[in-house]
């Protein structure tokens, strides 16, 4: 493993890690030119005892790791790819679910402050910009469950253009740069999304998942949204979102074929495989 912030990078490391030094996050920063996978760095420095707010952030990835064993497209030179390791304080521990959220909400909300351009959610934890998905989340939990460690590794699409991107990604994704039509300072996103994280998991810490909720909900676009959410052991689920329960689950009002009567399923972030929207499922109301 490389020491901390030894090598030359487009980041302000020494600038991100004296804030890290305020707000909790980013005190400690693993910076690499290429590397596997922040996430696998991270989960190593974890197991090796690294403190909590330790971040792992690359300028490439070769293997970037997406939800659901996908890959994660990670070019040098243009976007984020950083790993954060996240040792919750007793209080959270029992809402693991509200990390992946949390670290979503914050997420959009630097975007939206570094590039002025209005970001959504895609439930679980997709950024969006319209309809284009301009940043992942993929939480992983690696530590006991008295003492649970989370690595959050997020990447968010920055300087590129979705045409570079391989095909099958293309319709799909966004950058910041093809929204806003100019570049933009990974250092100050970098530094927005840690400050705008450890605000998060204060607040959450202090006053509980009351607020955090409420912000996520304003910034859900799948609310309201006919859908179709393709589960791990179950038959899909198609409905519409009807809304955030307070674990943080999509509760999909389903009619009941053949019949009038609906009934409403939860469905959970871990048992998730893909949620699309669906076209001729009539609402409701
Ligand atoms: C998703 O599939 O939407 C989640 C993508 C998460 C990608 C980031 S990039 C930085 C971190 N390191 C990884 O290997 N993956 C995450």
């Amino acid at each position: 493993m490389m020491p901390a912030s030894n090598q030359t990078s487009a980041y302000d490391i020494a600038a991100l890690e004296r804030q890290g030094r305020t707000i909790g996050l980013g005190r400690i920063i693993h910076y690499h030119d290429t590397i596997d996978s922040t996430n696998a760095a991270a989960l190593a420095l974890a197991q090796q005892g690294a403190p909590h707010g330790t971040m792992v952030l690359a300028d490439a990835q070769l293997a970037g790791r997406g939800r659901r064993g996908r890959t994660w497209y990670s070019p040098p030179g243009h976007h984020i790819y950083c790993s954060l390791i996240l040792h919750l304080d007793a209080g959270l521990r029992s809402f693991l679910t509200f990390v992946p959220l949390a670290s979503a909400l914050a997420t959009a909300e630097a975007i939206e402050e570094v590039s002025g351009v209005a970001c959504r959610l895609k439930w679980p934890n997709d950024v969006l910009i319209g309809e284009k998905k301009v940043a992942g989340i993929l939480c992983e939990n690696v530590g006991k469950p008295a003492d649970p460690v989370i690595i959050v590794g997020i990447g968010i699409n920055v300087n590129g253009r979705p045409q570079e991107f391989p095909i099958e990604l293309r319709k799909t994704a966004g950058t910041l740069m093809d929204e806003t039509g100019s570049s933009i300072d990974r250092s100050l996103l970098v530094a927005a999304l840690l400050n705008r994280l450890a605000t998060w998991l204060r607040q959450w810490s202090l006053q509980g998942r009351s607020p955090l909720l409420t912000a996520y909900r304003r910034r859900c676009a799948t609310v309201g949204r006919p859908v179709r959410a393709i589960l791990d052991r179950a038959d899909p689920i198609e409905g519409i979102a009807e809304a955030i329960g307070a674990d943080g689950s999509l509760q999909v009002r389903r009619r009941k074929p053949g019949s009038s009567r609906s009934d409403l399923i939860e469905v959970h972030s871990a048992d998730i495989i893909h949620l699309e929207r669906v076209t001729g499922i009539e609402s409701m109301e």
